[in-house]
């Protein structure tokens, strides 16, 4: 067989499970794909950015020409926006991309990846594909347990990956937490702060001053959610310059499409639309934790723009919610068979959520 000699480790990956797409679901129930509310992915609810929808309309009209190899305006605009250098920057395919190039970067058959135990999935599966160890912490009450990982640390290790917020949980470890990890981890090992969820914070954790002080860590952040750029696969790291550099040399030429890179450029300081989108999620958060608490159902009280909440069988209520047109994450992937994720919609998707949820309970 032409597959015998693929790599053993790639051959076990269970693929990524992405939140069903709403025309997917349509073809398969027969449904009008408008009548779908998709709360499955932490999508941005009110849509793109609108200063990106234009100026991804402006640049299509270049389409024939390769992006900007370099990602020049991107990364300028990206270290003004935080006071760093453009080499402190990282453009990747989705922030997903850039866990993807550190693992390439430092992982191999006999290094270690440490992460909590309900960490984004995706940690996990970057390990396995490069044939590493993972490790997992357990993170009682679905908190990091940054002691913890302090503890599972070796010779071995290259990476920890805190995600903070996490995704599922939805749950943030504080900067007083972060600065005493930060205070005793080994210098060998390389400290990723993920931070999809970064603008829906109040008063957010700050770990870029590990990047000026030139420690070994790289903040992820992403167009994805509050920028609400899902679609145009476009993210980026922060890193000291010599880590960047390794992550700049592990990417794809193009890795950043030109169409990205021009919505993104536009989206960053549109502070209209992230501050509508961050406003639309306090509300929505707000009703899911009180209505989940009306109804006497667990759930994980998020600061990110998503909620986990305990339904008892998971699977069931996504698929007989799915058959009633309202997407959400089934978390069995994630070991968590009781649960399901929703994602923050509109007051009018939310809404529906509640609606459905209600008759499938
Ligand atoms: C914690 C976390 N990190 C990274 C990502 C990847 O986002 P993207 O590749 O769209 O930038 C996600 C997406 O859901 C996430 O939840």
């Amino acid at each position: 067989m032409t597959t015998d000699h693929a790599n053993q480790f790639v051959c076990d990956l269970v693929a990524y499970e992405p939140g069903k797409p709403i025309e997917e679901t349509a073809r398969e129930l027969g449904l009008d794909p408008k009548e779908i509310v998709k709360l499955a992915s932490n999508e941005n609810p009110l849509g793109p950015s609108p200063l990106a929808q234009k100026a991804i309309a402006e640049a299509a009209s270049t389409a024939h020409i390769y992006p900007d190899g370099g990602g020049f305006k991107l990364r300028s605009a990206i270290a003004e926006k935080y006071d760093l250098d453009i080499k402190n920057t990282v453009l990747g395919n989705g922030s997903n991309e850039i866990i993807e190039l550190l693992c390439h970067s430092f992982l191999n058959p006999d290094a270690e990846l440490v992460a909590a135990e309900h960490a984004f999935v995706v940690y996990k599966l970057m390990a396995t594909l490069f044939g590493a160890k993972y490790v997992a912490v357990p993170d009682p009450g679905f908190v990091h347990d940054l002691d913890g990982m302090l503890n599972a640390i070796t010779d071995k290790t290259r990476l920890v990956f805190i995600a903070n917020p996490n995704n599922p949980t939805g749950t943030i470890v504080s900067e007083a937490a972060i600065d005493a990890f930060m205070a005793k981890v080994p210098e060998h090992v390389i400290v990723v702060f993920d931070e999809a969820y970064f603008e829906f914070l109040d008063d957010a954790p700050d770990t870029l001053k590990y990047i000026r002080e030139g420690k070994n860590v790289c903040v992820l952040r992403t167009f994805s959610k509050a920028q609400g750029l899902a679609a145009l696969r476009i993210g980026y790291g922060l890193a000291s310059e010599p880590l960047a550099n390794i992550l700049n040399k592990a990417r794809q030429p193009f890795n950043a499409n030109a169409i990205a890179q021009a919505g993104a450029l536009a989206a960053i300081n549109d502070t209209s639309h992230i501050n509508a989108t961050v406003e639309n999620n306090r509300i929505g958060l707000e009703l899911f934790h009180s209505e989940f608490e009306k109804r006497n159902l667990e759930y994980v009280p998020s600061v990110a723009n998503f909620v986990l909440v305990k339904v008892k069988e998971g699977d069931r209520v996504f698929k007989e919610m799915l058959a009633k047109g309202v997407i959400v994450r089934a978390m069995s992937g994630y070991k968590l068979p009781d649960w399901i994720r929703v994602s923050v919609g509109t007051p009018t998707e939310n809404a529906r959520f509640l609606e459905v949820l209600d008759e499938v309970l």
